[in-house]
């Protein structure tokens, strides 16, 4: 593979982050799988990292261009004003209900909120920071993902973050977070993607302490 460097993120990357998170939003694989509608996908899945707290974002680069990402937030607790109101806005305003893949994903995940799958323990105060990492495909297994939660975890040491967790529903991922020293404090199943996967999947809460 040609030589990468790791970066910080800057606003010129953000197509490509957004790009890469799409392209890998279902398990690895693009978001289309449950979701019709790409742009707010990578609203959903970028805004809240890349558009508030640009700083805790880095990439890995190639000669193609961007090939991975990791953005982060070092306390989510901290305002995202009016993110939240904006998403809701334009999935309204862009008749997202309408479309069948939509409406199943979004009915199926009322489900799996009545449910109770959505609950987890909180766990923001021990670990404040979080994070989010993609490599694109071809580009993954060569230690670029390692490198990047390095980067990220040497960040918020500097910055005195006390700790950073994450959710994911990666069971792939499982050995590389507990090479890096994360422990799983949380797993809890999750049903919304049956009619896609015909069996129920698992959400692990990975956390690492900082100091
Ligand atoms: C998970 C991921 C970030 C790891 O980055 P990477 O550069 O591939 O990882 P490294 O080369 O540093 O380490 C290899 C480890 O990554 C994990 N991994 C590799 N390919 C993977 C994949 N397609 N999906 C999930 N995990 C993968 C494995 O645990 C592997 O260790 P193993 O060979 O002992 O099983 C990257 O593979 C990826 O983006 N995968 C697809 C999407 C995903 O699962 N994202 C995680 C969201 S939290």
């Amino acid at each position: 593979m040609e030589e990468v460097i790791i970066r910080p993120y800057s606003s010129g990357d953000r197509d490509s982050v957004r790009q890469i998170a799409y392209d890998t939003a279902f398990l690895g694989n693009p978001g289309s799988a449950f979701f019709d509608d790409q742009e707010l996908l990578q609203d959903y899945l970028t805004s809240y990292f890349i558009d508030y707290e640009p700083e805790s974002c880095f990439v890995a680069v190639s000669g193609s261009g961007v090939i991975g990402y990791i953005i982060g937030a070092k306390d989510p607790s901290s305002s995202r004003k009016g993110l939240g109101g904006r998403l809701l806005f334009k999935a309204i305003t862009r008749n997202i209900i309408f479309r069948k893949k939509n409406a199943v994903f979004i009915f199926n995940c009322l489900k799996s909120f009545l449910k109770g799958e959505f609950k987890a323990p909180d766990f923001s105060r021990a670990y404040p920071a979080t994070l989010h990492i993609n490599i694109a495909e071809g580009f993954r297994n060569h230690g670029l993902g390692a490198k990047l939660i390095v980067t990220y975890l040497d960040y918020l040491k500097k910055e005195k973050v006390r700790g950073v967790h994450f959710a994911t529903l990666s069971d792939r991922a499982a050995n590389f977070y507990d090479r890096l020293g994360f422990v799983l404090l949380h797993k809890g199943k999750r049903s919304y993607l049956n009619n896609i996967l015909h069996k129920d999947i698992f959400c692990y809460i990975y956390g690492k302490k900082l100091s």
